[in-house]
């Protein structure tokens, strides 16, 4: 094999590697939109198609969705694994007008490439894939198996990946004995800062709704009709306006009967993190920070469950006044869980009140998500540290431990189906603005990640004693 080492390497393929993440930044893999179902499929065609060239075993897996990228090294029984999780969907990129540049067509401005997907998710889940590709390329052979999963859901509730682990459709081999694994891996959070590496220990978990009201049978005059018949969009702000009070505590009934509060260790660990208000509160550009009473803003964005409304439709919206008393009203909207809350119980709640809130003449219709739950791992095992090991060797600095506000799904179906933990090592930062115009990723953590993965590898090899294999 070659004698270059590894860092060279990478170094010297860095533009090739950046082409590559271009090019599938370029497919619009929108998957919560019909409308790009092929676009969707071509993205998991071309990571199908780049684990082969990096020489890899690799399949799709046709689901009930959006089809499985899967990836193994040769297998080798009874040989430790890691698990690689990523997702090659990305959200609707609108509103479009708010892009300096077209988010389908990747763009660099101060080391950044701003594309739709850059750090959620092909950006980072492509450090891991070109990670393993640069340790093949200079040492031939990777010191432990390594097998990726990649899906095409995760934005959108990732039915297929439930599918296969059910095994729907049934196939020669269970979900669980083709992912067996002894920890899996996922880049698709953030690092606590710009120069902060992080391990994430800890997720909010959520369950997502949406309601239709509906009134009338026809949109009426506001002046003919109004004060006699109940309003949807009236109904709906206030049944939506009464779940959070002024303290910015929830009002459903048994919301918080499971929500624990952290131990003073864990509190020490927050306080220990040197956050600024001021300086998030300037950075997402609110003249003030608000939330539930008695928190710190990280403990409320990390730690304590939250409510939003995502959308809201109803009445007229074009130009001018008009009178009218809207036929309909609907809204999304979802609640941030956290440890302990049981997603389906806080659903039932959540169903309950709208029932109660409804005011007479109005009827809902409400849907809503499978939920995911959250949870906290220790932040001493043995894989931990290897984790940080790694990004001492990839970034030059040791990493913080954080939580993060987001949800992750995938992460319950390792942890009860699995039985592994998910080391959660995000090369993002906070504003990457993922989900938002202008997405962007760093392209020299883009290195420092692919670095890292490599690294992983190896100190992952000591953690499980290679050479007893
Ligand atoms: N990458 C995010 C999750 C994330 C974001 C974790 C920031 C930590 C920090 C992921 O792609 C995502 O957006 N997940 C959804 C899940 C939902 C659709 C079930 C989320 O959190 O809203
Ligand atoms: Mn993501």
């Amino acid at each position: 094999m070659a004698s270059e080492t590894i860092e060279a390497f990478i170094e010297n393929n860095q533009f090739r590697f950046q082409d590559e993440l271009f090019e599938l930044l370029r497919i619009p893999s929108i998957g919560t939109d019909p409308a790009y179902v092929t676009d969707t499929r071509r993205a998991a065609s071309w990571l199908h198609a780049k684990f082969k060239c990096i020489g890899l075993q690799t399949e799709l897996i046709e689901t009930c969705g959006q089809p499985l990228v899967f990836a193994q090294s040769p297998p080798v029984a009874g040989a430790p694994t890691v698990l690689i999780y990523g997702h090659y969907d990305v959200q609707p990129p609108d509103p479009l007008g708010e892009w300096t540049t077209p988010p389908f067509e990747p763009t660099i401005r101060d080391g950044n490439v701003y594309a739709r997907g850059a750090t959620d998710n092909k950006g980072q889940l492509l450090t891991h894939v070109f990670g393993v590709e640069s340790y093949l390329q200079t040492k031939g052979k990777l010191p432990i198996q390594v097998k990726f999963l990649i899906e095409g859901e995760e934005e959108s509730g990732g039915a297929g990946l439930k599918a296969f682990f059910r095994n729907e459709p049934l196939r020669a081999e269970s979900a669980k004995e083709k992912l067996r694994a002894d920890i899996a891996v996922i880049s698709d959070c953030s690092q606590y800062a710009s120069e902060k590496p992080a391990i994430t220990h800890g997720l909010r978990g959520g369950v997502y709704f949406e309601v239709i009201l509906t009134g009338p049978n026809r949109d009426l005059h506001s002046g003919y009709f109004g004060g006699s018949v109940s309003n949807p969009a009236n109904a709906l702000c206030s049944i939506l306006g009464s779940i959070v009070d002024q303290g910015g505590r929830i009002q459903i009934p048994g919301f918080y009967d499971e929500v624990q509060e952290l131990s003073n260790d864990e509190q020490v660990q927050l306080q220990k993190l040197d956050f600024s208000e001021n300086q998030f509160r300037d950075e997402v550009g609110a003249n003030e920070l608000f939330g539930e009473k008695g928190y710190s803003t990280l403990q409320r964005r990390w730690c304590r469950p939250s409510f939003d409304i995502h959308g809201l439709t109803s009445g007229y919206q074009d130009a001018g006044a008009k009178t009218v008393l809207p036929a309909l009203a609907s809204a999304k909207f979802s609640f941030r869980l956290v440890p302990h809350q049981n997603p389906q119980k806080i659903k039932e709640a959540v169903v309950h009140w709208l029932e109660e809130k409804c005011p007479p003449g109005i009827q809902f219709e409400v849907n809503s998500s499978a939920g995911v739950a959250a949870f906290v791992l220790e932040t001493n095992s043995k894989y931990m540290q290897a984790a940080a090991a790694a990004i001492q060797a990839g970034f030059g600095r040791r990493p913080v431990y954080i939580r993060s506000g987001g949800s992750i799904p995938v992460v319950s179906l390792f942890t009860n189906e699995l039985q592994i933990d998910t080391l959660l090592l995000g090369w993002g930062q906070d504003d990457d603005n993922l989900h938002s115009p202008n997405e962007k990723f760093s392209l020299n953590d883009f290195q420092k990640g692919i670095k890292t993965s490599c690294h992983l590898l190896d100190e992952l090899a000591v953690v499980f004693d290679v050479s007893q294999y």
